[in-house]
């Protein structure tokens, strides 16, 4: 009888898991290890049944050829990896590229074929070396001129891993960071190219909207809200997702980024609804350290007496205290948005980032870590 409601179990386990194939694609930052105090972050707080995959980011590229970034990263690459002992269907990949690493110099890399052929040649071997499954590519972004290239280095790279692969490891995965603006899709990405070369691509369907902006706004609003007009009609998760879909990119690796930080503004007025004027970004975060934005873990701290309001169209909820405002997401949003997800049949959820969530569970209330990622988690696991 045990052994019957043993194998029972294991048989509902396995159906829910080909049932629920959905990928969560967990992104986690070097630099969080320096936040101070509750906010530093090392790899080994990140629960390894709690993501399908986890992204470290960066990695640098030096001579053409992938390399470290902090001087610490093959401990902590160590560190990371180490995660797939107690979960062996870990997936881990390394992101290289970033904002710091600056478009440029992706450009002149990708742009020649001999630098091209150095990195290219340069990153199984290294991801081999550490323990990693696959490479992200992270430029962000490529412009107008880059277009081909980047589709080139996306089609010689996947030939790479294919060749290496012969070797009898199993091959490495290969997935891309796009932008959601959609200036930036039409001038960097030709999506329909690149497709069919990528394990999955992750939409950053954030950043939508921030302190260059005049006034207030949310930065990952579901949907387009009532006053999004002109260019504004395209800031919004839907449209990302749907223009992507429209530009030939196979649901099924298509990953919809969900922020685990929110875009923070200083009023300029006592007006505080979305679209009030403002005088600039937000406070920085006790943790974060940088103006107009907000970990997820800080916002819980800033709720505390703060004014939430939903916006029911969009799908997303802002909290107003003082003079501050922050559009963010909570467990209510990331819901929708997993449902809307799940609606169009997309390949799953991406995260940025797992040390913006309340990793330790001490902030945010319940005492339970990575509220914001394990409320994506059982949506995406939900019948
Ligand atoms: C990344 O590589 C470039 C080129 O070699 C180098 O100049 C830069 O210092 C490196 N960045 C870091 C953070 O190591």
């Amino acid at each position: 009888m045990v052994l019957r409601a043993a194998q029972t179990g294991f048989a509902v386990l396995v159906l829910l898991q080909s049932c629920s194939a959905y990928k969560l694609v967990c992104y986690y930052t070097s630099w969080s290890q320096y936040r101070e105090g509750d906010g530093s972050c090392f790899p080994d707080a990140i629960d390894p049944f709690l993501c399908t995959h986890v992204i470290y980011s960066f990695a640098n590229i030096s001579n053409n050829e992938i390399d470290t970034w902090e001087w610490n990263d093959v401990t902590l690459y160590d560190t990371l990896n180490t995660l797939k002992d107690r979960n062996p269907n870990l997936k881990t990949l390394l992101s290289v590229g970033g904002w710091s690493f600056g478009s440029q110099r992706f450009s002149k890399i990708a742009s020649t074929t001999q630098s091209r052929r150095t990195f290219i040649k340069s990153v199984p071997p290294f991801l081999r070396t550490h323990g990693f499954d696959g490479l992200d590519l992270a430029w962000l972004h490529p412009g107008r001129r880059d277009k081909p290239y980047f589709t080139t280095l996306v089609k010689e790279m996947k030939a790479e891993f294919a060749r290496e692969a012969q070797r009898g490891a199993g091959q490495l995965l290969l997935s891309a960071a796009v932008s959601a603006g959609k200036v930036a899709i039409d001038n960097g990405y030709d999506i329909a190219q690149i497709s069919p070369h990528l394990d999955f691509i992750s939409v950053m369907s954030y950043d939508f909207h921030g302190a260059w902006r005049q006034t207030t706004g949310h930065h990952s609003p579901l949907f387009r809200g009532p006053e999004d007009k002109s260019a504004d009609r395209f800031n919004n998760v839907d449209y990302a997702v749907g223009y992507m879909l429209k530009l030939g990119a196979p649901a099924n690796k298509l990953v919809m980024g969900i922020p685990a930080f929110g875009r923070s503004f200083t009023l300029a007025s006592s007006t505080t609804g979305v679209g009030a004027p403002i005088s600039g970004p937000g406070l920085p975060g006790q943790f974060t350290k940088e103006e107009g934005i907000l970990a997820y873990y800080e916002i819980c701290d800033f709720l505390k007496g703060a004014a939430v309001h939903r916006l029911s169209v969009q799908k997303v909820p802002y909290a107003t205290k003082g003079n501050q405002w922050v559009g963010y997401d909570d467990q209510e949003s990331v819901k929708n948005k997993v449902q809307y997800l799940r609606s169009r049949q997309l390949a799953g959820a991406m995260v940025w980032a797992v040390d913006l969530d309340d990793f330790r569970g001490s902030f945010c209330g319940r005492g339970l870590p990575f509220p914001l990622t394990t409320a994506i988690k059982d949506a995406l696991a939900a019948a």
